[in-house]
C-alpha cells in the first residue's frame, strides 16, 4: 500500500534526474494512479526556456501516454541545487493540468525536508475553469 511517506521518498529519487542547468533548481514529482501504480517526473528545462517542462506535467504526461487516467495523489519536492529547503508548491500551469484529469479531492503532498503537508486540488485551484 503506497502511503505519502513512500511517495515522497520516490519523488526525492526523481529529482535526481531533473536536467536544469539553467535555473538549477530541481523538482521531482511522484503521482500515484487509482490502481496503485506510481509514475514519476522532473523539470526538464531548455537553452529557449520557454519549452521548459515542470516535474509535476512530465509525471502526468508519462502516465497518460500509458493509458492511466484515474489519480489518487501526487507528492512534489524541489529545491536550489536539490536541496529540499522549502514546500515545492506546484505552479497555475501544472495545476491546470491536474484539474483535466483529477477530482477535486486528488491529493497534493509536500515535503520541506522535515515536514509534510497535503492539501487538496480544489483547495489549490478554486473555482477552476472547464468546458
Ligand atoms: N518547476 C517545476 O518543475 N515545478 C513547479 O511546480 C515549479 C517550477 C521547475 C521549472 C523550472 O525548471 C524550475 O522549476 C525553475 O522554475
Amino acid at each position: 500500500m503506497m502511503n505519502s511517506k513512500t511517495l515522497i521518498e520516490k519523488a526525492i529519487e526523481a529529482m535526481a534526474k531533473s536536467y536544469s542547468p539553467y535555473s538549477d533548481f530541481k523538482v521531482g514529482a511522484a503521482l500515484l494512479t487509482k490502481s496503485g501504480r506510481v509514475f514519476t517526473g522532473c523539470n526538464i528545462e531548455n537553452a529557449s526556456y520557454s519549452p521548459t517542462n515542470c516535474a509535476e506535467r512530465t509525471a502526468f504526461f508519462k502516465a497518460i501516454s500509458e493509458g492511466e487516467r484515474e489519480f489518487t495523489a501526487m507528492a512534489v519536492v524541489g529545491g536550489k541545487n536539490g536541496e529540499i529547503s522549502s514546500f515545492c508548491s506546484p505552479c497555475g500551469v501544472c495545476r491546470q493540468v491536474m484539474a483535466e484529469f483529477c477530482d477535486k479531492d486528488f491529493m497534493i503532498i509536500l515535503f520541506d525536508g522535515k515536514l509534510t503537508k497535503a492539501c487538496s486540488l480544489e483547495k489549490l485551484l478554486p473555482e477552476s475553469f472547464s468546458l
